[in-house]
């Protein structure tokens, strides 16, 4: 039952599997194997030289994370899909076989603290040119782009800010030079935006976040064409980074994907709740959410994303001080990194996920220190905003 032709939910649930084809298992059997027998030697011969389709070792194939591969490849619009043990995981293996010294990689503004630190103190390592341009601002890259460069990455809606670019202006912009263009869409999930659909060539996504959905999970994928996964696994995965996912993990994986739709639903209507209710507290300074219409790209968010999304960042009057009080003062919210659980979390990132960058660099890319990054769960939306009163008295 492939279910190609069926609505984003139908896919979540059925895609790819046919419990008829597994003795009748309703729920896709996990291959906890780390290798497969060959019926004869000439066939392992032929799986290594790729000549022969099969399994035959899970760093590289497994049927398990075949499957969620699958799956990821048709929520995302993608022809193909790889998946990793993590998000960055997912990001170093891609970066590795696209690029070679010499070349020059666009990068935004503001991304995740260890993707910056992969970039510039990793690629660079190795004579990867990085440029950090603000991509709002389609003028600046248009003036950055050389003959050298050979990769536009940038997450939307970026963490921590929120800041929003536009993918279909970018991708466009790219192709007339011949650069690929990488979106980290952890913030939204492919039901909130599905960046191949707008022209970018690779998506990437921390499956740690909104598609396992739990918790329980560290996991990474990128979704392109079949051309470009096939490149990323023989190249990144299997001979350069090994960031490889357990089979577990991907069956946990694939249950957490059930329940996207629903979840990002109902996170995306706490959130915006949230943000109406913290636009009226005179504590804060600024809020940065997608669906505020005073939010600077509030029609853009709303062209390229179904709904706003789960992620809030504020700032709140006194800074920094203030804003370490408020986190030790919440109850409800859980003090921590990560985002696109069931629980609520907040947390603070100059000093936590954008610690990676120095306090220099964190004024440069825009990440003020009185920041505070609130990830909305999926408990009931009244309690969230009483643990925000309490917290902001
Ligand atoms: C936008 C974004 N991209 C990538 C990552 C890295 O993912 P992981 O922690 O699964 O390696 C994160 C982690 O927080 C993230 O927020």
């Amino acid at each position: 039952m492939t279910q190609s032709n069926k609505h984003f939910n139908t896919q979540a649930i059925h895609y790819g599997y046919s419990p008829l084809d597994s003795q009748g298992a309703l729920v896709p059997p996990v291959f906890q194997t780390s290798t497969f027998v060959f019926p004869t030697a000439q066939y392992g011969a032929d799986c290594f030289a790729g000549k022969q389709k099969g399994y035959f070792y899970s760093r590289i194939s497994n049927p398990t994370l075949e499957l969620l591969e699958k799956r990821l490849a048709q929520l995302e619009n993608g022809e193909g899909a790889v998946v990793f043990s993590s998000g960055i995981g997912a990001i170093t293996s891609s970066c590795w076989s696209l690029l070679q010294p010499g070349d020059e990689l666009i990068a935004d503004m503001t991304l995740y603290g260890c993707t910056f630190t992969f970039f510039n103190h990793g690629l660079a390592k190795f004579g990867v040119k990085i440029k950090h341009v603000d991509l709002t601002n389609l003028e600046k890259l248009k003036e950055a782009i050389t003959e050298k460069t050979k990769l536009i990455f940038f997450e939307t809606p970026a963490n921590p800010n929120m800041r929003v670019s536009d993918i279909a202006k970018i991708s466009e912009i790219a192709h007339q030079h011949n650069i690929l263009v990488m979106v980290d869409s952890t913030y939204c999930s492919p039901y909130l935006q599905q960046p191949l659909k707008l022209g970018a060539d690779i998506v990437v996504h921390s499956m740690t976040k909104y598609l396992s959905g739990h918790g329980d999970v560290t996991a990474g994928a990128i979704i392109t064409t079949h051309a470009l996964a096939d490149k990323i696994r023989v190249e990144g995965l299997k001979d350069m980074t090994g960031a490889c996912l357990s089979p577990h993990d991907a069956s946990l994986i694939l249950r957490g994907i059930k329940t996207l739709s629903i979840r990002m639903e109902q996170i995306c209507k706490n959130a915006q709740r949230i943000a109406e209710y913290l636009t009226d507290n005179p504590k804060v300074e600024t809020i940065h959410y997608p669906g505020l219409v005073s939010f600077p790209q509030y029609e853009l968010a709303k062209r390229q994303m179904r709904l706003s999304g789960g992620m809030i960042a504020i700032e709140l009057k006194g800074g920094i001080k203030v804003g370490r009080e408020f986190l030790n003062r919440l109850n409800l919210f859980s003090r921590a990194v990560s985002l696109g659980d069931c629980e609520s979390l907040a947390q603070h990132p100059a000093t936590m996920t954008h610690a990676t960058y120095s306090a220099e660099e964190r004024q440069r890319h825009g990440i003020s220190d009185g920041l505070i990054r609130l990830s909305i769960g999926l408990e009931d939306v009244d309690d969230l905003i009483a643990d925000l009163k309490q917290a902001l008295a």
